[in-house]
């Protein structure tokens, strides 16, 4: 038997596909010009789908400690984090980050995906219990496979739900509620306020991943949770460096006084190699860049809401009422109609993600737009007329 016979409505799905003359699977990015462009296919365009939310892939400061990095450290740790691959320079980017945090405790993975893996896996013993949102990341997911812990999902943002489902646990089972401080998928973010407080009513400890919310959400670009003012109901952070950082990489924070025994039991913190220095150098600085970013997060904002308004106005079905992030989602009718318009899209010169089940909740197709702090405001009306221009193309009632 041909193991790989399994996936064969998969081939048949995208063979079915009505692309032409570029399939999203085989873009290649040939030259990137700044944070917000690139030459793809020949076209110049405009990168309307990174996850670089605070456009930080191009500051110098994080640039020059990068080539420093290289010059003075080498290539890469070749260790993992318990055996060799501890540096300096790992060392500083947990101070930096416990100080982003304002927290005691920080650890270091080599991806996000890494880190939500370790922490939900180690956390999540035997007779535990995890909670998380129906919506939750694969990496989420894929954290609670890899435990032992009972899991137990309420439905999406949904604070009653979660409320009926925690009533019948055990009182005093050990319990870890997760969850996401903005989704990945339509940009909305979560009532933490009132799942937190739930979730502590009921004696959860709290694991909030900030990976699409740090770096603009609240005062100092914590997350949701500082933007509420409820981080004191959050027993862990965990965020990623692919995103508003502008590298690679993952990471937990906590106040937690035995956080660090942590290093000894997760798996995915210790069978893998570590960060190369030159990520860990430029993460190290584009974390304090951010830290003092408050003009970018006004203009990122600024942006989101533009580029909301503006594909609402023209009459595209929103994903959100308003710019809840800098994730900005049109619904597609269909994966036909979807396909037709990612790929019209590019052909007008603008990059955008769709999105597909399973990645996205209740099989919807999208059009998912990440609004970067660095697009100008002649740039968001651009992808708002190219939006209207694909549509009138393809033929699709917005
Ligand atoms: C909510 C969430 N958590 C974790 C991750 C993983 O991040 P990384 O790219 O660092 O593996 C992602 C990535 O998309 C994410 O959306």
């Amino acid at each position: 038997m041909d193991l790989l016979d399994k996936f064969d409505s998969i081939v048949e799905l995208r063979a079915s596909l009505p692309f032409e003359k570029a399939d999203p699977f085989k873009v290649v990015i040939d030259e990137v010009i700044s944070e917000t462009e690139a030459i793809i296919g020949g076209r110049h365009t405009i990168l309307a789908g990174t996850n670089n939310y605070m456009g930080m892939t191009f500051d110098e400061g994080a640039i020059d400690a990068a080539k420093d990095a290289l010059d003075n450290f080498g290539t890469g740790t070749t260790g993992s984090r318990v055996l060799n691959g501890t540096y300096g320079g790992h060392k500083a980017l947990e101070a930096a980050i416990a100080d982003f945090y304002d927290m005691e405790h920080c650890m270091v993975f080599s991806t996000g995906y890494q880190a939500n893996l370790g922490m939900i896996s180690a956390l999540g013993g035997k007779d535990d219990y995890v909670i998380i949102d129906a919506d939750s990341h694969a990496s989420i997911y894929d954290g609670c496979s890899m435990g032992n812990a009972t899991i137990v999902r309420f439905k999406h943002n949904d604070y009653e739900n979660l409320e009926r489902r925690l009533r019948r646990l055990p009182e005093d089972a050990g319990k870890l509620l997760v969850v996401e401080g903005v989704y990945s998928m339509l940009g909305d973010a979560a009532p933490l306020k009132e799942i937190l407080e739930i979730g502590k009513k009921y004696g959860c400890m709290t694991l909030v991943d900030e990976a699409h919310s740090m770096g603009f959400c609240g005062e100092n670009g914590r997350g949701v949770a500082e933007q509420l003012g409820v981080e004191d109901l959050v027993d862990f952070y965990l965020g990623t460096f692919s995103k508003s950082v502008g590298t690679v990489g993952g990471f937990a924070v906590s106040n937690h006084p035995k956080f660090d025994v942590l290093r000894f039991v997760s798996r995915p913190y210790i069978f893998t190699a570590s960060l190369p220095p030159s990520v860990v150098a430029s993460a190290t600085k584009s974390i304090e860049a951010i830290k003092r970013s408050g003009n970018r997060r006004a203009h990122l904002w600024e942006n989101a809401r533009r580029l909301h308004d503006g594909l609402k106005n023209a009459g595209f079905n929103m994903c959100t009422p308003e710019a809840q992030s800098p994730i900005i989602a049109v619904h597609l009718p269909d994966v036909m109609q979807g396909t037709k318009f990612w790929e019209r899209l590019l052909l007008e010169g603008v990059y955008a993600n769709m999105a597909a089940p399973p990645a996205t909740p209740a099989g919807m197709f999208l059009l998912r737009i990440s609004v970067c702090a660095q697009h100008t405001t002649e740039q968001i009306d651009e992808i708002i007329a190219r939006f209207v221009r694909t549509a009138e193309a393809v033929g699709m009632d917005v």
